[in-house]
């Protein structure tokens, strides 16, 4: 059974993590003055960061959500992202902010920016909840990060293991006996 217990450490708390998203959609209120706000999630991880953001974002906007897959069960990337559930909005005219729980190596973020542009959207610019940077393998850059983290993985607020810990209104790291029981 998966529960709080399994986390040995705490990286980022609720509390911070809603003082960020607020300050996140004001920034977006700024930005977006005048714009046609499409904002579109990536299932299921981002749906957490979605509902709370859009809160705190002072504009009319849209909001759509993809599924796109890339890590199965795993906790390190296949390599190719797939498709599972598309946008059916045009996008001619919109401007579009894509938003994902967590950019790790990049890949996931770029396959779908490019699939993105091929529907004429006005512009497309990109949110990560959680940036690991130094595992990136192509150079991506987000347009809006909330929070740069150490190369560990992590759950909570969206993030999951094998389908688990999504709930946990914190981000943590969980003690490797949970990796040890998976084997
Ligand atoms: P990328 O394509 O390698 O950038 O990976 C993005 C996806 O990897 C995210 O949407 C997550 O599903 C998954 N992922 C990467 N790091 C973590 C982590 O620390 N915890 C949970 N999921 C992760
Ligand atoms: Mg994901």
């Amino acid at each position: 059974m998966m529960h709080k217990d399994d986390v040995k450490k705490i990286l980022l708390t609720e509390e911070q993590i809603q003082t960020r998203m607020k300050e996140l959609g004001a920034q977006i209120t700024k930005d977006y003055q005048g714009k046609n706000l499409l904002v579109i999630g990536l299932l299921k991880g981002a749906a957490w960061t979605v509902t709370d953001l859009t809160r705190y974002i002072d504009l009319p906007l849209r909001v759509e959500f993809m599924v796109a897959s890339s890590y199965g069960n795993s906790t390190e990337t296949s390599g190719s992202v797939k498709i599972h559930l598309d946008v059916h909005d045009d996008l001619r005219g919109k401007d579009v902010l894509l938003v994902d729980d967590i950019v790790d190596s990049g890949i996931t973020f770029g396959a779908i920016v490019k699939i993105l542009q091929q529907n004429h959207p006005n512009s497309v610019k990109t949110l990560a909840f959680c940036d690991k940077a130094e595992r990136r393998v192509n150079g991506f850059e987000c347009d809006y990060v909330g929070f740069k983290i150490p190369d560990e993985f992590v759950v909570g607020y969206g993030l999951d293991y094998a389908g688990d810990y999504r709930n946990l209104p914190f981000i943590g790291v969980l003690k490797s006996s949970v990796y040890a029981k998976a084997k």
